[in-house]
């Protein structure tokens, strides 16, 4: 089995077994305190004419968020079964879903001949894939910007991993962590001092980035609401 086979496989069956129940995945935060936030700090680079896709966009709530900002939203997932939950649960007039896989740059590459250069969302999605197939995120990210497009990601940190081992051991796993293990999705790093390797100078142009969280709809025993610390990085292509 490839590799990315084992991601269709994996989140394909996490996706397909959800019941809809709120709270139910782990990092389903409000778009108040997640898309909305990234938009502010990647607004002021973007064309706006041009479409935006939200590349693995999970059920869609942050792309129905971002389709209030965009004239034209494309959500994009490996598994049909999150598509399938994402228009039935975040569907907008301005807002389609289809499946992409982004290791498939040929695929990528279609997507741009049918809608030209994009600007890209991505919200903890490169963390989940092996670092060893980072580089061919990339090459399908390239693809989809074109010349004009920007790309938007925030990805769990360096941090993450003591924050996670600390979490589980002072409170036990949130549910809806241990749910996304129990379909052997084991997530990967993206490590902040590996970015410059990953989008090289001489391809693309960093245009901001600084630390970030991903929030969570876990909360502690306290109220607190479990934040997992991450980093923003914008980027064009050369
Ligand atoms: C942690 S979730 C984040 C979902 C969404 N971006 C959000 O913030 O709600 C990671 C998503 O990446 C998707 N994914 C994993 N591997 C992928 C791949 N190779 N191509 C496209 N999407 C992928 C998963 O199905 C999952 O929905």
């Amino acid at each position: 089995m490839t590799s990315a086979n084992r991601y269709l496989t994996s989140w394909e069956s996490y996706w397909s077994t959800l019941s809809g129940a709120p709270g139910e995945i782990f990092w389903d935060a409000d778009p108040a305190y997640a898309a909305q936030q990234d938009l502010a700090l990647f607004k002021g680079h973007v064309d706006p004419q041009l479409p935006l896709i939200d590349l693995g966009c999970g059920n869609g709530t942050q792309t129905r968020f971002l389709a209030n900002h965009f004239a034209k939203v494309i959500g994009t997932e490996i598994a049909p079964a999150a598509v399938q939950l994402a228009e039935r649960t975040n569907g907008a007039a301005n807002v389609t879903y289809r499946v992409l896989d982004v290791l498939r740059p040929d695929d990528a590459e279609a997507l741009h001949g049918e809608i030209g250069d994009a600007n890209l969302y991505m919200r903890a999605v490169l963390h989940q894939l092996s670092p060893s197939d980072h580089a061919t995120a990339v090459q399908s990210i390239e693809q989809l910007l074109g010349e004009k497009g920007i790309l938007y990601l925030v990805e769990l940190s360096s941090a993450a991993e003591p924050f996670f081992a600390k979490l589980i051991a002072e409170h036990g796993p949130p549910p809806g962590l241990a749910r996304v293990f129990q379909h052997q999705i084991t997530p990967g790093m993206l490590h902040e001092r590996n970015l410059k390797s990953l989008f090289p100078p001489d391809r693309f142009t960093l245009l901001g980035t600084g630390p970030s969280h991903i929030r969570t709809v876990h909360n502690l025993p306290t109220g607190e609401v479990v934040k997992v610390p991450a980093f923003y990085a914008i980027f064009r292509r050369r």
